[in-house]
């Protein structure tokens, strides 16, 4: 959902920004800009087309020196991705140039009110309004005309401007997009990311709703919406560049899916204690927070949400409490049935997606406990929930969750051992019993990244095929879910996800010679059920591959291809079955020659409604 970033110090902006917008790249990449304090003024240079390109329209235009700037990579709202639409968008006089992620609700109106003034506009954003409104509010002092400016607009953006009078200075702000401060020695960096400041530094602060900040090359400072200055409190990124970079991969997509039992160790290591037993103490989430609870509300987005409803099964069978499962675009205007009964669990790899937020704020307005878990350090449903759990997955880059949405996965699971402990479902015993299985999981997936040989020459096979289908009963039904959007947004194959009892009710209509159908069967409990399905679709011509860990008798009327996983507590399969799909959808998607990283039309952070 666009990127943004910022440079003033004394070194050249331009390779600080250039770099700084490439760890940026998977929030948008349609377009993107640069704009450059120079000697004379300001020099804007943007493009339609990827990072790639800019680098090489500025490197087209010789030698340029500056030391101070601000970029933008741009995932199209208001007006098609084309030169004269992309960031930054430059005041009439050209003294004033600004970056925005984010949307502005009321830009019709600024626009009708900046025309009638006699302001021409060079674009069809809803940006360049904000360009032309701060500019009018200008007159020397950047923090006052960015207060003023804010108090006009309606929507969500995080905003940066340079102006040619005020060297070596960048004024910013946010409502609702993230935005953070990278604190160097004698260079400062603004930035939707953290990735986007490793360049020159660890430290951060992270900037609030409404606040303005004015940075220099020695100093930040922040003021609250009146104009009253603010402290921050330094943040430290725990984590190297290096887990931001390729590492000798093809792509971050299969590099991430290999740090998978990583990110599922961390992610519960300092989270069992040494009873054996889960330990949510650090977090808050304790004593009998879940004894009196009514009902879980569980709300996300994609797989985010995907993760959320293998997490339902778990608590529902382990900890037996009601649990709600909604897309958060839904749930934020369904006037949700949530008190102060109730827990809300949202989840978030990015912990700023729009509707996320809209949805945690929901159920805390209506008294709800709420719980986030998060994978980005500081970001807003980190900070704005009773609870956060952070998914220690580290960076992720490529658009398409993986690593994250595994550690979302191992996050659910101890929740719902907690919740059954503290409710009296589940005894200590039995509860030290499924940690132990925890603990075992990361060289399970290890294993079951073994895989990816047999699933690539399965790719080789299946890559022309333009439908697919995902079949599963219980938890295999909520990773099939997972699976089927993988392969939509990887490998742009249609696909769909139906729980294997539901085909017969109209869909296995479309079953016909040759579709493929994906079948998961690792609830024990369900074999015979799952079993009884795929044979309704490989009678009527599928091509069956079939994702298990049993070791039933598998004859040739069942499938054509079986991916043998270990075994495990059944609530935790989707951590394993998962894999293979993932695998599927990247290769299907190589050898399709998708954009792997960067697929079509999407972007990671997704911080419009
Ligand atoms: C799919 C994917 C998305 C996200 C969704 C929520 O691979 O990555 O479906 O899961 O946009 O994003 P977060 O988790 O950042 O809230």
């Amino acid at each position: 959902m666009c990127g943004i970033v910022g440079f003033t110090g004394k070194r050249q902006a331009v390779p600080v920004l250039l770099e700084g917008l490439y760890t940026l790249e998977y929030r948008g990449y349609d377009s993107a800009g640069v704009c450059l304090q120079v000697k004379d003024g300001l020099k804007t240079i943007k493009t339609k087309g990827r990072i790639k390109v800019l680098e090489d329209k500025i490197a087209g235009q010789g030698e340029i020196s500056s030391t101070c700037g601000i970029g933008h990579t741009r995932w199209a709202t208001h007006g098609a991705p084309s030169d004269r639409n992309s960031h930054p968008h430059d005041s009439m006089d050209g003294r004033v140039s600004l970056v925005h992620n984010g949307i502005i609700e009321n830009y019709l109106e600024l626009r009708s009110r900046l025309t009638e003034k006699g302001v021409e506009f060079k674009s069809d954003t809803d940006t360049e309004a904000v360009a032309h409104l701060f500019a009018s509010h200008f007159h020397g002092d950047g923090v006052a005309a960015m207060l003023d400016t804010c108090r006009e607009l309606k929507g969500s953006y995080a905003l940066a401007v340079i102006c040619a009078d005020n060297k070596g200075e960048l004024i910013c702000t946010r409502h609702d997009n993230p935005l953070i401060v990278g604190i160097g020695e004698g260079e400062n960096m603004i930035a939707s990311d953290i990735p986007a400041i490793m360049g020159i530094t660890k430290n951060f602060i992270v900037i609030d709703d409404g606040e303005v900040v004015r940075v220099t090359p020695d100093r930040v400072e922040v003021f609250d919406r009146n104009g009253a200055p603010v402290t921050k409190e330094v943040q430290t990124v725990n984590w190297d560049i290096e887990g931001a970079q390729k590492g000798g991969y093809d792509h971050f997509m299969i590099k991430e899916i290999m740090e998978q039992p990583k990110a599922f160790k961390d992610t519960v290591a300092l989270r069992i204690n040494e009873k054996g037993l889960p330990d949510l103490g650090a977090e808050g989430v304790t004593g009998d927070i879940f004894k009196n609870i009514r009902n879980i509300h569980i709300v996300a987005c994609g797989s985010a949400y995907y993760a959320g409803l293998a997490g339902k099964v778990a608590l529902e069978r382990l900890a037996r409490i009601p649990v709600i499962a909604n897309v958060a675009s839904e749930f934020r205007y369904s006037d949700p049935i949530i008190d102060k009964n109730d827990m809300c669990i949202v989840i978030s790899q990015s912990g700023e997606t729009a509707d996320t937020l809209a949805a945690l704020r929901e159920a805390k307005a209506r008294g709800a406990v709420t719980v986030a878990v998060v994978n980005v350090l500081a970001s807003s449903a980190a900070r704005e929930a009773d609870h956060v759990i952070y998914t220690w997955a580290g960076p992720e880059i490529a658009v398409a969750t993986t690593k994250a949405y595994s550690a979302q996965l191992a996050v659910m699971y101890l929740l719902a051992l907690e919740a059954a402990r503290q409710r009296g479902e589940m005894s200590d015993e039995q509860a030290a019993s499924y940690c132990q299985s925890l603990k075992e999981m990361p060289s399970l997936i290890e294993k079951t990244l073994e895989v990816s040989g047999q699933i690539k020459e399965l790719a080789q096979l299946y890559y022309k095929q333009n439908d697919a289908f995902f079949i599963g009963r219980g938890i295999d039904y909520m990773a099939a879910q997972e699976g089927s959007l993988k392969l939509k947004e990887i490998a742009y194959v249609h696909s769909e996800a139906y729980a294997g009892g539901e085909l017969k009710h109209g869909p296995i209509s479309l079953i016909e010679d040759g579709t493929p159908v994906i079948a998961l069967a690792c609830d024990e409990s369900l074999y015979e059920k799952q079993i009884s399905n795929i044979k309704s679709v490989k009678a009527r011509g599928a091509r069956v591959i079939l994702i298990t860990n049993g070791d039933f008798d598998i004859d040739p009327d069942m499938c054509d291809h079986v991916v043998k996983l270990p075994k495990c507590p059944y609530f935790m399969s989707a951590s394993l079955s998962v894999i293979p799909a993932q695998f599927l959808s990247y290769y299907i998607g190589v050898f399709r020659g998708c954009d792997i990283d960067k697929p079509r039309n999407l972007a990671k952070s997704v911080t419009v409604e």
